[in-house]
């Protein structure tokens, strides 16, 4: 879906129902943590990931990673915003891997974390992550 690239309320707001729908479709039967998230890309458009476990628990793979990378194979070049949703009385922000991740293709990145709380947090990647890996 490719829509206008302008990161508005609107857009955060279907970046919210977006990632609470991922959520639902996340693997977890070992952490029973569902997340969900939705990135919105350089040309406007949005794509979702949830977390997928696995029996060989470190192959777990975090859901904004696999949104990123949904992304990306779709065509994208940039992330502008990501979502990240939690059906949690608090938010929660992304792990370190994943904030590498999203500095590889959005160095400026909003991020906002939602919950089923009145809660919602929101940082430049820059805050998250203020001296992450480039190579030299
Ligand atoms: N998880 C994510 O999907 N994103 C994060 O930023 C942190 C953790 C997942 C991984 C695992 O499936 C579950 O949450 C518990 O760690």
């Amino acid at each position: 879906m490719v829509g206008k690239a302008e990161l508005n309320e609107t857009k955060w707001q279907q970046l919210a129902q977006a990632a609470k729908a991922a959520s639902a479709r996340a693997y977890c039967p070992y952490s029973r943590f569902p997340v969900g998230c939705a990135v919105m890309t350089g040309d406007g458009a949005i794509a979702t990931g949830c977390n997928v476990e696995n029996a060989s628990f470190g192959l777990t793979s975090c859901a904004e990673r696999n949104a990123i990378f949904r992304a990306i194979a779709d065509g994208a070049t940039s992330i502008v915003a990501v979502l990240l949703y939690t059906p949690t009385a608090a938010p929660v922000t992304p792990c370190g891997a994943c904030r590498q991740v999203i500095a590889e293709f959005g160095r400026d990145a909003h991020v906002r974390a939602i919950c089923d709380g009145a809660q919602t947090l929101e940082y430049g990647l820059r805050d998250l992550l203020p001296d992450g890996f480039t190579l030299p």
